[in-house]
């Protein structure tokens, strides 16, 4: 399951208070839909909480955005629990105590197999894809892939995080119908579920409706969908 937890600023405007306060509530609502993964037993939560594109808000808005990162991972409370924290996007100008607590945290917990939390932090798609094109051309220059022979398995063997699963179910809040720049390669094949609520207002039990949806999709990955059996002898 993906989440691009969108709408914390409306949230707030709605409010008439700060957006900053609207990213506080929203890690609260992160920490209880963290307890509903566990509780349901989820193999895989990965979160959207700051994009390559969030560098174009206010400086303010960008310190309260890492701020409840920082304070989601820190909390000690989070830290009992069997979650697994990863991390995907890049150190390029976030703050250093932020780069240095989410690298630890990813160490403290890399054995634990519980739930593995991939929060993504300054993560932009394309650039992940270009980071693993580097990777490959690297590779290939050094002789230890033939490009000829370059497959859609062995490429994702070469993005920063390549044992990121596929994206079953990719959810957003909110209320907009569109994908933000979010895990291109993962959820090529993603159900998508677009919820009108914004992501303060989330709890587990919306996490557990969004799964129960999901239950009721058919996926079909291309092929045609199972039809009536035909009586012997009788062509479609
Ligand atoms: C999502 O909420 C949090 C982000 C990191 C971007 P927004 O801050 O985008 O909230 P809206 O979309 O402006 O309401
Ligand atoms: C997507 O939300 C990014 C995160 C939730 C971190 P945005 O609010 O930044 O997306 P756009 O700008 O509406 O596409
Ligand atoms: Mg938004």
């Amino acid at each position: 399951m993906a989440i691009v937890m969108d709408g914390n600023g409306r949230w707030a405007t709605d409010r008439g208070i700060s957006r900053a306060e609207g990213h506080r509530a929203g890690g609260r609502a992160l920490a209880d839909v963290v307890q509903g993964a566990l509780e349901i037993g989820l193999s895989h939560l990965t979160v959207y909480a700051f994009s390559t594109e969030n560098w174009k808000r206010a400086s303010a808005e960008v310190a309260a955005l890492t701020d409840m990162v920082r304070e989601h991972i820190e909390d000690e409370e989070h830290l009992r629990y069997d979650v697994r924290l990863r991390w995907a996007g890049s150190p390029d100008g976030l703050p250093l105590d932020l780069v240095d607590a989410l690298v630890h945290h990813e160490h403290l917990t890399r054995h634990r197999t519980g739930l593995t939390f991939t929060v993504c932090v300054n993560y932009g798609g394309r650039a992940e894809l270009a980071q693993a094109a580097g990777a490959i051309a690297r590779a290939a220059v050094a002789g230890q892939v033939d490009p000829a022979r370059i497959s859609e398995h062995q490429l994702a063997r070469y993005l920063p995080l390549p044992d990121l699963p596929d994206v079953d179910l990719l959810w957003r809040t909110g209320g907009e119908r569109r994908t933000s720049n979010f895990l291109p390669w993962q959820s090529t094949y993603a159900e998508l579920l677009f919820t009108d609520g914004y992501w303060p207002d989330v709890d587990r039990r919306d996490l557990w409706r969004a799964m129960t949806s999901y239950a009721q999709r058919q996926r079909r990955y291309g092929a045609a969908p199972p039809g009536p059996q035909l009586p012997p002898g009788q062509r479609p």
